[in-house]
C-alpha cells in the first residue's frame, strides 16, 4: 500500500501565516520528492492522516500551489459528507478537467466511464471497466505532461469513487522494473517486451529463458482475480487449436476468443479450467535469439493485446 504520512502537531508558539507550513519539514520533503519523482515519470502514492484539524488540508493546499509552480496539471476533489452516497460525485469532480482525454482511452472503457459519471445513458455497470477507465483517462491525461491529483477528506467520498480509484492507485504503485530484475539476476531471464501504460511507465514484462518468446510474464495487478491468470500450452499443428477450439465452445468454457498476439505472435485462444482461471492453447509463436533480442515495448491498454481477436481477454484480467 501507499506509504503512510502521519501528522501531529505540538500547537506552535508563532502563528500560521498562509506562506509558512509550521513543523512541517519531513512532511513537505516527502510530498516533494513525490512530486519530483512524478516529473520524472515515476507515479507514486502517498496517504496523508491525522486528527480533524491537524492540519491535512492545510498541507494539500501547499502541495497544490507547489505542484502548480512546477507547471504540473492538478486533479483535485474533496468528499463532502452531503453526496457521500452520490455514486461517482467525487470521480466526476476529480476527472472533469481530464474529461478531454476521453477519446483516447478504449471505447468501452470510455463508455463505461462516461455512464458512471451521468454523461450518457448508464448501461450495465462494470466495476472492473470503470477502474480500469479511470487509470486509462489518468494515464492519457499524464501524456501531456506530470499531474497530479489531489484528494481531500477521502473518508467521505462514495463508495463507487473511492473503489475506481483505489483500483487505479494501487496499479501506480507496484513496481515491475525491481520484479523483472530479480528474475534476471537469480534465474538467468532476459526481457522479451515491456509492458507500458503511456505517461505511466512499465506495467509488467514479458521475460524469456530459451528461445520461445516468453515462458513467464507477469503483471502489476495488486489486486488479482488469481495469482495465476493463464499456463501456455503451444501445439505444432493449427488444426489441433481449431478442434480444441470446437470443444471448448460446445462446453462454454471460452474465455477470449481465437486471435494472434502482438509480442510473441501466437495464434491462440483461452478457455477457463476448474479453478476459474486460465489455458491459453496455441500456434505459430515467432522463436528469438536472446543474443540478439531488442527489447521491445508495446501498450498494455490496447484490448485483448492483440494484433487481432482475443476478445474478452481484457476482461478477465
Ligand atoms: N503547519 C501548520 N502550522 C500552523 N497552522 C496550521 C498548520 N497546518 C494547519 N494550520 C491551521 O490549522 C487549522 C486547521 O488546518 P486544516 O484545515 O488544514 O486541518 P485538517 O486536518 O484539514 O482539518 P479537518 O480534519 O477538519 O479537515 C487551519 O486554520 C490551518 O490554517
Ligand atoms: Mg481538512
Amino acid at each position: 500500500m501507499a506509504p503512510l504520512v502521519r501528522l501531529s502537531f505540538a500547537p506552535g508558539r508563532a502563528s500560521y501565516n498562509r506562506d509558512m507550513l509550521l513543523g512541517r519539514e519531513q512532511e513537505l520533503r516527502e510530498l516533494a520528492a513525490a512530486l519530483s519523482g512524478a516529473r520524472e515519470n515515476r507515479s507514486g502514492v502517498l496517504v496523508l492522516t491525522g486528527e480533524p484539524g491537524i492540519g491535512k488540508t492545510a498541507l494539500v493546499d501547499h502541495v497544490a500551489a507547489l505542484a502548480g509552480d512546477a507547471g504540473m496539471r492538478i486533479l483535485r476533489a474533496r468528499g463532502i459528507e452531503s453526496e457521500a452516497r452520490v455514486p461517482f460525485a467525487g470521480l466526476l469532480d476529480l476527472l472533469r478537467p481530464a474529461l478531454g482525454s476521453l477519446d483516447r482511452i478504449p471505447g468501452p472503457q470510455a463508455a463505461a466511464l462516461e455512464g458512471a459519471l451521468a454523461l450518457r445513458p448508464a448501461s450495465a455497470q462494470d466495476r472492473f471497466a470503470v477502474g480500469a477507465a479511470t487509470l486509462s483517462l489518468l494515464a492519457a491525461y499524464a501524456e501531456q505532461g506530470p499531474v497530479a491529483v489531489l484528494l481531500d477528506d477521502v473518508h467521505w467520498l462514495d463508495q463507487s469513487s473511492s473503489q475506481a480509484l483505489l483500483f487505479a492507485f494501487r496499479r501506480l504503485v507496484a513496481d515491475p522494473i525491481a520484479a523483472a530484475e530479480f528474475y534476471e539476476q537469480v534465474l538467468g531471464f532476459g526481457v522479451s517486451d515491456w509492458v507500458l501504460v503511456p505517461g505511466m511507465g512499465r506495467l509488467g514484462a514479458f521475460m524469456h529463458c530459451n528461445t520461445r518468446h516468453h515462458s513467464f510474464a507477469f503483471f502489476a495487478n495488486p489486486e488479482p482475480r488469481k495469482k495465476i491468470h493463464h499456463i501456455m500450452m503451444e501445439y505444432t499443428s493449427i488444426d489441433d487449436v481449431g478442434t480444441a477450439y470446437d470443444l471448448c465452445l460446445e462446453r462454454d468454457l471460452v474465455t477470449a476468443t481465437l486471435g494472434r498476439h502482438l509480442n510473441d505472435h501466437m495464434f491462440s485462444f483461452y478457455f477457463k479450467n476448474p479453478g476459474d482461471w486460465h489455458f491459453e492453447l496455441g500456434w505459430g509463436a515467432r522463436e528469438i535469439d536472446p543474443a540478439t533480442w531488442q527489447v521491445e515495448h508495446y501498450n498494455g491498454l490496447q484490448p485483448g493485446g492483440g494484433e487481432w481477436g482475443h476478445k474478452g481477454l481484457f476482461d478477465v484480467m
